[in-house]
């Protein structure tokens, strides 16, 4: 691993946000910074995420998600949604069902409906790209949690080779 390259990819700007996901009953969420817009119109953002999750299987069957925005001092929440499923992340949190049964996140600043548009391969991610259908604005004057501010609280640090070519 080099610390260098995981230090400039630190670099490379994002928030800090939790992708709600349902199919059927079954419902999940999980915090993710690899999140962007990608159209304006269609209004889209993107999730880059690890197919091996849980909630990978939950999106694609459910055909929707949604996207919290955490505001700077919900780091506690970042950690909690970072948990790997084993547990019901949901419960005892502050969130509701969308009219199509996407748990939307209450505790961000602001918030999105997404349906499922697309779908590539990006290495050992999927980028899933969503068109947004509804949302909402909860806190307009909290600052965002940067991602970078989250030190290693995902493990990523290890993910990154020694050497560009490796
Ligand atoms: C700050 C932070 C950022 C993360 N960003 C992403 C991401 O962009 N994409 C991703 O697939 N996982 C990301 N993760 C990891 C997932 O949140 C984590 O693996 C989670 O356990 C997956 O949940 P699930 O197995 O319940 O689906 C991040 C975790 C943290 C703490």
């Amino acid at each position: 691993m080099s610390v260098e390259i995981a230090e400039m990819f630190r670099r490379v700007s994002h928030g800090v946000y939790v992708i709600g996901v349902a199919a059927g009953e079954r419902r999940n969420a999980f915090t993710a910074a690899w999140v962007m817009q990608v159209s304006f119109k269609p209004l889209m953002l993107a999730v880059s995420i690890n197919p091996g999750h849980s909630s990978y299987g939950l999106l694609k069957e459910g055909g929707r998600f949604s996207v919290a925005v955490l505001a700077r001092d919900q780091f506690d929440l970042a950690l909690h949604y970072g948990q790997s499923a084993g547990i019901d992340k949901l419960e005892g949190q502050a969130w509701h069902p969308s009219p199509h049964g996407v748990p939307m996140i209450d505790a961000g600043i602001a918030q999105f409906e997404c349906v499922f548009e697309s779908e590539c391969t990006a290495g050992d991610h999927r980028v899933i790209v969503g068109r947004v259908i509804d949302g909402a604005l909860l806190d307009k004057d909290k600052p965002v949690l940067i991602y970078r501010d989250t030190g290693d609280a995902d493990g990523a640090a290890m993910f990154f080779p020694d050497d560009f070519d490796a």
